[in-house]
């Protein structure tokens, strides 16, 4: 793919850069340039560029607008010990939205071209990663739009692709400490045939009243059942869930119509890696809340891009509550799982597992 840059002309100035760096948050901040590709079907992918980043000017009968096809991706480039810059599993998430693509009846982006849009946009905006500490990371932003300005329902025949990055800081404010859930009986976020493994805005935009329920109900996160029996455990708003037995083994709920986290796979090569055996299947409510009465359950993690590896504490429902298992921390192997994770983010452990892509 043929990228032409055209440079900003006011990127943000060292002070400036330096104090955001210092305190980051979660989305908020921008980094001085994007990248965008469009695609028609004359011509496929098309007038790949890196502008300086800025607002877009669209029709308002643009498509997304009104049927919300799109698919998004979210993945982190990290800063290596010898100050270079390195994203994890580019391909991984490339080949993610090809998937993502085929739902949403979006013309498929190349895994070559994701990760040269996505290399060519960290590049041009390297000294927006932070520095390691305080796990700080540049967030990448990848997403696919239908932007053929046409009220009918189909699939749009103007398509564009863009990489955005922000710098970010820890997603949860408290640091590594047990996120509470609230288990929703009333909403599901995905059905048999939906789009629940697919990563596209409809998803999240269903997972906001829950999140409210959530946060009324004095928990950090929602907890979604299957749609079909409301009796198995799917996934949170935005990440994948594990349970850890006292014999040592690990289930996490299968595929299908829960997002196929990347953090996901990587945390089940990793605790394979640490001798642990890892189920993945169906677990149902009951399992949870009997496992954790009994004490059979010994720990609880949720794992995803912007959330890395957090502990989950306690589960309240309509009519009850479980306590934590592991009290206000995260449990041993939760623990020793994270580590691994971002020592091989960070440069810090040697990637034996061929997972980081280094940028330049
Ligand atoms: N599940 C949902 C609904 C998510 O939004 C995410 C975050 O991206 C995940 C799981 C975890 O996926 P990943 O590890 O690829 O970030
Ligand atoms: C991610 O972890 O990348 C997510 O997409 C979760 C959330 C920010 C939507």
């Amino acid at each position: 793919m043929e990228i032409s840059t055209t440079l900003s002309e006011q990127p943000v100035d060292d002070a400036r850069l330096a104090e955001i760096l210092a305190n980051p948050g979660f989305g908020t901040h921008f980094t001085d340039h994007m990248f965008t590709v469009e695609w028609t079907p004359e011509k496929g992918w098309h007038d790949a560029r890196i502008t300086p980043y800025g607002p877009l000017s669209m029709d308002p009968a643009t498509a997304v607008l009104h049927y919300a096809q799109e698919t998004f991706e979210g993945m982190k480039a990290y800063r290596q010990p010898d100050g270079s810059v390195a994203t994890f599993r580019p391909e991984a998430n490339a080949q993610r939205m090809v998937l993502s693509s085929q739902r949403l009846a979006f013309p498929e982006l190349p895994v070559e071209d994701f990760v040269q849009a996505v290399d060519a946009l960290v590049e041009v905006d390297q000294r927006w990663v932070p520095e390691a500490a305080g796990e700080k990371s540049l967030y990448l932003r990848p997403f696919m739009i239908a932007t053929e300005v046409f009220l009918g329902v189909r699939p749009s025949q103007h398509v564009t692709f863009m990489v955005i990055a922000s710098p970010a800081g820890a997603y949860f404010k408290g640091g590594i400490k047990p996120v509470s859930l609230w288990l929703t009986e009333e909403y599901t976020r995905a059905g048999r045939g939906g789009m629940g493994a697919a990563k596209t805005g409809g998803n999240y935009a269903s997972s906001l009243v829950a999140q409210q329920e959530a946060t009324a109900h004095g928990c950090d996160q929602v907890v979604f059942l299957d749609g079909q029996e409301g009796t198995y455990i799917e996934e949170l708003g935005g990440m994948n869930m594990y349970f850890v037995y006292e014999d040592g083994r690990i289930v996490t709920p299968e595929t299908g119509t829960i997002l196929e986290g990347i953090t996901r796979s990587s945390v089940i090569e990793l605790a394979e890696g640490l001798g642990h055996k890892v189920e993945e299947r169906k677990i149902s409510i009951d399992e949870w809340r009997e496992g954790v009465a009994s004490g059979a359950i010994t720990e609880i993690f949720a794992c995803g891009t912007a959330a890395v590896i957090t502990p989950v504490g306690s589960l309240k429902w309509d009519g009850g509550e479980a306590d934590s298992v592991t009290g206000d921390e995260g449990g041993e192997l939760t623990m020793r799982i994270r580590q691994a994770l971002v020592d091989i983010q960070y440069g810090r452990a040697e990637d034996t597992h061929g997972w980081m892509h280094r940028i330049g």
